[in-house]
């Protein structure tokens, strides 16, 4: 494993601004981006097009060994990271709100969960890496030397999540996803397997009166501290 203190786990629940805080405090400490849902995202888009039930482990288990992600960085600075799924890219059809849902399922499946966490793990073999999830800091990378938790009030996530939505072209209604995101909270909160949690040793940053600079400031702060 490498050095503890070149391993930065951002974890939290669904938009708190971890993505976008993540790239930023990669790309000031000149780290590599690890954004582990788009993972999650990939493999449910994988199964849903296979016409697997996202909760079939059964039939998901032995498939799993069938798919190739590589994650590739974005254009700008604004946008998220690219997906591509054995060969094709689906960048786009992994950020659909559907697709956040089919991933928050699938991902309390433990054949799932290991699959991915060995994925993630050998790509920060090479250390320097920001790894945005929700076990980042608890299950994937508990060595990590630099842990954080973002919280941030339920409506000013849906908030974000709605301006984020428009700036990709697509309108959705405030309640709607609202909801999603509060049935995805508790998906990801109450599953059996690495479920949603600050681990003990991570910071907490409450991100709701917060603009992003200064949730990245605050962020680079702490590990400037603590080098
Ligand atoms: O961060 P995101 O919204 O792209 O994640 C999509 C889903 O993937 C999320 O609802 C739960 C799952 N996920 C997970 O279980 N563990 C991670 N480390 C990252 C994401």
């Amino acid at each position: 494993m490498p050095n503890s203190t070149t391993i930065v786990t951002i974890d939290g629940p669904s938009g708190v601004g971890k993505s976008s805080v993540s790239r930023r405090v990669a790309s000031e400490l000149m780290y590599t981006y690890l954004d582990t849902g788009a993972m999650y995202r990939a493999v449910a888009l994988y199964f849903h097009r296979s016409g697997i039930a996202v909760d079939s482990e059964k039939e998901i288990s032995p498939r799993l060994g069938d798919i190739e992600i590589t994650l590739f960085p974005a254009a700008t600075a604004e946008d998220d990271v690219g997906v591509v799924l054995n060969a094709e890219d689906v960048s786009r059809e992994v950020r659909t709100p559907e697709m956040s849902m089919r991933a928050s399922t699938i991902s309390a499946l433990p054949t799932v969960r290991g699959f991915l966490t060995e994925m993630q793990r050998k790509i920060a073999q090479a250390g320097k890496i920001v790894a945005e999830g929700r076990d980042m800091g608890t299950i994937v990378f508990p060595q990590a030397g630099n842990k954080f938790f973002l919280e941030a009030d339920a409506r000013e996530r849906c908030k974000r999540r709605l301006l984020q939505l428009r700036q990709q072209g697509r309108d959705e209604d405030e309640e709607k996803v609202l909801t999603m995101i509060e049935e995805r909270d508790k998906n990801d909160m109450q599953r059996a397997v690495a479920p949603l949690k600050k681990a003990d040793d991570a910071i907490l940053i409450n991100t709701t009166a917060l603009s992003l600079p200064d949730v990245v400031k605050k962020i680079l702060g702490c590990i400037r501290q603590a080098r």
